[in-house]
């Protein structure tokens, strides 16, 4: 029995949706430990687009419990919204949902403030507009709104009046009007109803299933460098997307995660602003964008493309503890003649060792690229190693020598029969017999 991790390696919008969806069946508990409902996770079942933004991915399969851990950021608007899109195609969550009461709220004056930040300061993130940010910075601030004092009328009100009374001088500060406290304790004392049946405490939960041996996937939202510690900072989330925030995030020791399946896409797309050294501005970057569909299942806007970045990877690698590698939509650079990977930066001259924590020198670093010769076609919808084009094996060895890992699946395209699984690199960490790629 393992308790394995799926993260994002770049900035997000890896696919790990998918992968988390395709794995769910060898695990018996999904559980989410940050963000909120900034993410968008799509899935395909059945021919049928699904994009999940705050339940785990896990959901789609009766039986699996999906966790959301303390870390995490609770919009009620949007988990009611996407409980009743679920219940539309049959998906009935009542049973299979934990929230943690330790969980903090976003409430209707973070996403105002956030989006006034937004559109006046010179600083601008590019940010979904979720409100994520300003309730992770109430949070940190002692002045957050727990999902668990939904359940306490009384410290629900007192908490909200505070808030709204300074949040209102900040709101001045951007021109608006103030905001009046009663509609929005009216409003989530009507959520505090719909979400009570949810609310658990989920480290205690996790104890007793660790206890009776049932495997849990931790499923990551966002990317490794749009982690508040260690991304492009300040152009990041406001949470640990990275391995780290697993722990802190559910309430659990480190002696329950195994290993961390690191998601890699074969090439590299971020939104909103922030350094992004592979960026093609070329027609190479509108290329992969066209090919790859290239844009954010949250918010619809065009991501920026780029080609595959070792030096950006082997960091996320070191951030997460990262032996084995997901690599997904590899079949987009299909039909392509050559194939740009970035194998070292330079600054000023010098190669640098590794990743710049500075800013000023991320943004003037200069990427140095292998190319490699294309492999024509026929990696999409492929199921099986052996049928993969030689040139796209040596792109898979190239990736595994630059970040020393091991390619654990490849995803050829939507579908969950559209991956390999290369069994030698997961068997111990997954039960394979559970799984499944066919059942789509
Ligand atoms: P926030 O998480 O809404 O505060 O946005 C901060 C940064 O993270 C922005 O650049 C967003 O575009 C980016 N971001 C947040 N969630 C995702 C995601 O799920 N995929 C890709 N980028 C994201």
């Amino acid at each position: 029995m393992s308790n394995v991790a799926v993260i994002g390696m770049q900035w997000g919008d890896e696919g790990k949706g998918k992968i988390t969806d395709l794995l769910t069946p060898a695990f018996d508990i999904v559980a989410r430990y940050q963000g909120g409902h900034n993410a968008g996770h799509t899935i395909y079942v059945d021919g049928r687009k699904v994009i999940l933004h705050l339940i785990p991915s896990g959901v789609l399969h009766s039986g699996k419990l999906c966790l959301m851990g303390n870390g995490m950021v609770i919009n009620p608007e949007a988990f009611l919204q996407e409980k009743k899109a679920l219940e539309e195609i049959g998906i009935d969550i009542q049973d299979n949902i934990l929230i943690s009461p330790n969980a903090h709220l976003i409430l209707p004056y973070h996403t105002e403030i956030e989006s006034l930040r937004e559109e006046q300061s010179d600083l601008k993130i590019g940010t979904t507009c979720r409100g994520i940010g300003p309730a992770y910075v109430d949070k940190a601030d002692r002045l957050g709104i727990k999902v668990g004092d939904l359940l306490n009328p009384e410290l629900l009100r007192t908490k909200i009046e505070h808030n709204v009374r300074e949040k209102n001088v900040l709101l001045a500060h951007y021109g608006k009007e103030p905001l009046e406290a009663e509609p929005i304790v009216r409003q989530f004392s009507e959520y505090a109803e719909q979400l009570r049946p949810y609310i658990r405490d989920v480290s205690f939960f996790l104890d007793n299933a660790f206890r009776e041996g049932r495997p849990v996937l931790y499923e990551g939202a966002q990317g490794a460098l749009l982690d508040v510690d260690h991304g492009t900072y300040p152009f990041v989330t406001s949470s640990n997307s990275t391995a780290g925030g697993i722990c802190s995030g559910l309430g659990i020791g480190p002696d329950k995660l195994d290993a961390v399946l690191g998601v890699c896409k074969a090439y590299t797309t971020r939104v909103g602003e922030g350094p992004f050294p592979t960026e093609a501005f070329d027609q190479w970057g509108e290329y992969l964008r066209d090919h790859g569909q290239e844009y954010g299942s949250t918010t619809g806007r065009p991501r920026r493309c780029g080609w595959l970045d070792a030096v950006q990877l082997a960091y996320a690698c070191r951030l997460n503890g990262v032996k084995r590698i997901i690599l997904t939509k590899p079949d987009v650079l299909d039909g392509l003649e050559e194939i740009k990977v970035c194998v070292d930066y330079t600054y000023k001259g010098e190669t640098l060792p590794s990743f710049p924590m500075e800013s000023w020198v991320l943004e003037k670093a200069e990427p140095r690229y292998r190319t490699v010769k294309g492999w024509g076609t026929g990696v999409a919808g492929q199921s099986a190693w052996d049928d993969l084009p030689q040139g796209f094996r040596d792109y898979v060895k190239l990736i595994e020598d630059l970040l020393e890992v091991k390619v654990a699946i490849i995803s050829t395209g939507v579908g969950r029969r559209d991956t390999i699984l290369m069994e030698d690199h997961l068997r111990g960490l997954v039960d394979l017999s559970r799984l499944d790629p066919a059942a789509a």
